[in-house]
């Protein structure tokens, strides 16, 4: 197994599947190749950043069971893992970033609108990045069938959606405040209210898993996934109430903006 950028994948297989023997790529291929910034810079010379949590955090108790019991081994990614992926403007339907307008009346729960920027390391907007969002409904329930949690489902919530950055790198999304629900990490475990994030930057390496907190929330002190990131990059989980943004008399408003890599990277792996 390899690991870049954070991600892990098997020796010799490439992310885009382009397994081809060299014999048989164009000479434009390999003169992308050639040309790749990579080459100068190996993924092995990028300096880590202390705020992703570590891969076992034992009070997390899934991370006892998923975290890689061998050392990883850092791969420089293909020619076209470091150039995509690039998203169509089609891509995404315009109804995809708004939550509340999937069922045929609006979800119950308390209105939201999210707005932030994706930025790369050097703090330029990232353009045409999908940003793909999950959460639970107002009571705290995923239409999943592994949810086990004694709370109402919301036949006008599904609670996922889409969005691609514009090009200066905002996104926005409307939906309503997930609820906080129980898990069986530990005895009398509640997760506090979040949203899940995946995203891609400009390329593969920069994948993006993470959540979103909201400001103020107590359960925040003792959620073990919350804690298992390191002090310094806490903070960058949690969403900025920003009213403005929101709907006058209808939504609140909040702000959340991420970096995909880099010193001032959002925590991933989340
Ligand atoms: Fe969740």
């Amino acid at each position: 197994m390899m690991s870049a950028g954070g991600r892990v994948v098997k020796a010799g297989t490439s992310l885009c599947g382009d397994n081809r023997p060299s014999a048989r790529r164009s000479r434009l291929y390999r003169l992308a190749v050639a040309r790749m910034p990579w080459r100068e810079k190996p993924m092995a010379e990028t300096r880590p950043v202390d705020v992703h949590p570590p891969y076992l955090y034992p009070d997390y108790k899934s991370t006892r069971l998923r975290a890689p019991a061998q050392p990883l081994v850092r791969v420089a990614p293909s020619p076209l893992e470091t150039a995509g992926p690039v998203f169509p403007k089609r891509f995404v339907g315009e109804s995809e970033a708004d939550l509340t307008t999937w069922g045929t009346s609006a979800p119950l729960g308390e209105k939201m609108v999210l707005v932030g920027r994706l930025l790369d390391e050097d703090g330029r907007p990232v353009p045409r990045a999908l940003i793909e969002v999950w959460q639970a409904n107002a009571s705290g329930k995923y239409p999943h069938p592994v949810d086990d949690h004694d709370a109402p489902l919301d036949p006008n919530f599904l609670g996922k959606g889409q969005v691609l950055t514009d090009d200066e790198g905002r996104y926005r999304v409307v939906t309503v405040k997930p609820g906080a629900y129980p898990w069986q990490n530990h005895p009398f475990g509640w997760r506090p209210a979040h949203i899940h994030f995946s995203l891609f930057g400009n390329a593969y390496a920069q994948r993006l898993i993470t959540q979103m907190f909201f400001p103020g929330d107590p359960l925040l002190a003792i959620d073990p996934i919350f804690q298992s990131v390191p002090e310094a990059g806490r903070k960058l989980l949690i969403a900025d109430l920003d009213l403005e943004q929101g709907i006058e008399g209808m939504a609140l408003g909040y702000r959340w903006d991420m970096v995909v890599r880099g010193p001032r990277a959002t925590p991933m792996g989340v």
